[in-house]
C-alpha cells in the first residue's frame, strides 16, 4: 500500500514542532527580543521537510520510528531556519516575505535577526549533543551536520557561491555545484543522520548518502522551477526573485521543461538506491516523490 504522505507530512511536522515548542527558550526568557525573533522565523509555517526526511530515514533502516528522533529533525529544522533567516537579509536575498510572514530582520531588525540566525546555529547544536542515540552514531551526526553546512560543499559555501553566481552566465557545472552545496547538502545529511540514528551501518548510509544527494538536488530544481510559475501567496515568499536577480537557476540553464523532467529523473533515480531496504522505506521514498511535486 502507498503510504499516504499528506498523513506523514501532517505527523512529522507534528511531532517536529512540538519538539520545537519544548527545546527553544521560552519567549519570556530574557533577553527576549531574540528569544521572539527565534521563535517567529521557526513557527512561521514551514513544511518541516528536513525532519520528516530524518524521520523517514530512520524508519527505513528500523522499521520503526526511534523514539525521541523527532529531537533530531528539530535541530535539523533550527538549522535550516537560520539559513532562510540569514538568506533573507538585505546583504543577501534581501527579502521582506518569508513563510508567509513578514522576515525577521523586517520585524526585529537587522542586527537582531543576524543574532537570532546565529542563535539558532548554536542552539541546534546543544540539542544535536543530547539526542538519544547511542555516543558514536551522535558524534557522527554532528559531525556530518556540521560538514553539510559548512563552507566546502556544504550550506553556506553554497550561499557564496550562489551571490557570487549573480548576473554572471551559469552553467550547467556551476549550477549544480551552487544547488548540491547551497540545499543538497542539508538535504542529504538530514537523510544520513536519521539513518545514523536508527543505527545504520557503513553500506546503508552510502545508499542513503547517493538518496539524499539526488533527492536534495531535485528538491532546489523545484524550488527555482516554483519561483518562475508559482505566486507569492502560493509560496508564502516572494515569487519571481531569481529572474530579478538573475540568479543562477536550473531553468535559466536548462528551460523549464527540461528542469521537471530532472527533477523527475533525480527522485527515480534516488529510489533506486533504497531498493535493499524494501517496504521500510516506502514512506521515505513517499516524500521525495512529494519534494518534486509540491506546488509550494
Ligand atoms: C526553502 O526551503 C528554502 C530552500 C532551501 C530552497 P523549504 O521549501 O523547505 O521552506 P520551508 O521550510 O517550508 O519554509
Ligand atoms: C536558499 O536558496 C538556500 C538556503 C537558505 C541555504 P534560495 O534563496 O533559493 O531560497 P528561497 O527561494 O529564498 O527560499
Ligand atoms: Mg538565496
Ligand atoms: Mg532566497
Ligand atoms: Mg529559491
Amino acid at each position: 500500500m502507498t503510504p499516504d504522505v499528506q498523513s506523514l507530512l501532517r505527523a512529522g511536522a507534528a511531532a517536529t514542532d512540538a519538539a520545537l515548542e519544548r527545546l527553544l527558550p521560552p519567549a519570556t526568557a530574557i533577553p527576549q527580543s531574540i528569544h521572539a525573533a527565534m521563535r517567529h522565523s521557526t513557527f512561521a509555517g514551514g513544511k518541516r521537510l528536513r525532519p520528516v526526511l530524518a524521520i523517514e530515514a530512520a524508519r527505513a533502516v528500523a522499521g520503526v520510528v526511534p523514539a525521541g528522533v523527532e529531537e533530531l529533525g528539530a535541530a535539523l529544522e533550527m538549522l535550516h531556519t537560520y539559513s532562510l533567516v540569514h538568506d533573507d537579509l538585505p546583504a543577501l536575498d534581501n527579502d521582506d516575505l518569508r513563510r508567509g510572514k513578514p522576515t525577521c530582520h523586517v520585524v526585529f531588525g537587522e542586527a537582531i535577526a543576524i543574532l537570532a540566525g546565529d542563535a539558532l546555529q548554536t542552539h541546534a547544536y546543544r540539542v544535536l549533543a543530547g539526542i538519544a542515540c547511542p555516543p558514536e552514531a551522535r558524534i557522527e551526526i554532528i559531525r556530518r551536520v556540521a560538514e553539510a553546512t559548512g563552507t566546502e560543499d556544504g550550506m553556506i559555501g553554497g550561499q557564496v557561491l550562489d551571490l557570487e553566481g549573480e548576473n554572471t552566465a551559469a552553467t550547467a557545472a556551476s549550477v549544480e555545484a551552487i544547488h548540491r552545496a547551497k540545499t543538497g547538502a542539508l538535504i542529504r545529511v538530514s537523510v544520513v543522520a536519521g539513518g545514523l540514528y536508527a543505527g545504520a551501518n557503513a553500506e546503508q548510509c552510502a545508499l542513503l548518502t547517493t538518496f539524499g544527494t539526488k533527492a536534495g538536488l531535485a528538491f532546489q530544481i523545484v524550488d527555482d522551477i516554483l519561483d518562475m510559475t508559482q505566486t507569492s501567496e502560493q509560496l508564502g515568499k516572494t515569487a519571481g526573485k531569481d529572474v530579478a536577480t538573475e540568479k543562477a537557476t536550473w531553468p535559466a540553464v536548462h528551460g523549464l521543461e527540461q528542469a521537471h523532467k530532472d527533477a523527475e529523473r533525480l527522485v527515480e533515480e534516488a529510489f533506486a538506491a533504497l531498493s535493499t531496504f524494501g517496504p521500510h522505506a516506502d514512506s521515505l521514498k513517499a516524500v521525495a516523490s512529494y519534494l518534486v511535486e509540491r506546488q509550494h
